[in-house]
C-alpha cells in the first residue's frame, strides 16, 4: 500500500469526476495551482486535507490512500462476482464477493485475474455418487503447488484448501452450474465453467 496519497491517484480520480483542478481546489479550500502541484508530484496535500479531498473525489479515505476506487454498488448481489486475493509473501487467501481494497503483509493485493486452465492445470472431473471428484495432476511441492480449489455458484461458495505434499484433489457437490477455480502459487488463478449435474440423470 502506498504510504500516502499520490499525485496520479488525485489526477485520475479528478478526471473521472470530470472537474478541473480549480474546481477541486475550490471545494477543499486550496488553489488550482496547488492541486496541479500535487498531481505533478511537486507537493503533497496536508493530512488535514485528506478527508475533504476524498469527499470531493467521491471516494472513501481508504480508497484514496490505496489508489483504488471501489466500484461495487451491491457487492453481495452475486457470488459470480467473486474476487480472490492471494498474498505472495505469506500465502494468505482472501475471497470477496466483489472488488475490495485488500492488503496483507503490508502490501496491497490486486484482484487475481482468472484464466482458462492450460494443459498443466487441467481439471479432471469424475462423478462419484452425487458429488464430483476434482483432481489436477500437478506438482505439490513447497515451491510449486495448487493452494486451493473453489467452487462458486450464484448462491454458494466452497473453498478447499490444499497443502504441499498433499494431493491436488477434492470432492464438491457440483449439482448447479458454477465455476471451478484452482490457484497455483506459480501460475496463478485458473477458472472453468462447470455445467450443473442433474442428480436424476446418469
Ligand atoms: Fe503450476
Amino acid at each position: 500500500m502506498n504510504p500516502y496519497v499520490t499525485g496520479s491517484t488525485i489526477k485520475n480520480l479528478r478526471e473521472k469526476r470530470n472537474i478541473t483542478q480549480e474546481t477541486l481546489g475550490e471545494e477543499i479550500g486550496v488553489s488550482g495551482k496547488t492541486v496541479s502541484k500535487w498531481e505533478t508530484g511537486k507537493g503533497l496535500p496536508d493530512i488535514s486535507l485528506l478527508e475533504p479531498l476524498a469527499k470531493s473525489l467521491g471516494i472513501s479515505l481508504i480508497e484514496l490512500l490505496s489508489g483504488d476506487s471501489i466500484e461495487n454498488k451491491n457487492p453481495s448481489s452475486n457470488l459470480y462476482r467473486s474476487k480472490f486475493y492471494v498474498c505472495p509473501i505469506c500465502g494468505n487467501t482472501i475471497h470477496s464477493m466483489g472488488e475490495i481494497v485488500a492488503s496483507c503483509c503490508g502490501i496491497t493485493l490486486p484482484p487475481l485475474e482468472a484464466e482458462d486452465p492450460d494443459e498443466d492445470h487441467a481439471f479432471e472431473i469424475e462423478r462419484v455418487e452425487d458429488e464430483s471428484f476434482i483432481k489436477i495432476h500437478h506438482d505439490m511441492t513447497k515451491e510449486h503447488f495448487i493452494s486451493f480449489f473453489a467452487y462458486v455458484t450464484p448462491d454458494q461458495f466452497i473453498l478447499k484448501k490444499l497443502y504441499p505434499e498433499g494431493n491436488a484433489e477434492g470432492r464438491f457437490p457440483l449439482r448447479k452450474t458454477g465455476y471451478l477455480y484452482a490457484y497455483c502459487n506459480r501460475h496463478g488463478l485458473m477458472k472453468q465453467k462447470i455445467l450443473g449435474i442433474n442428480p436424476k440423470s446418469k
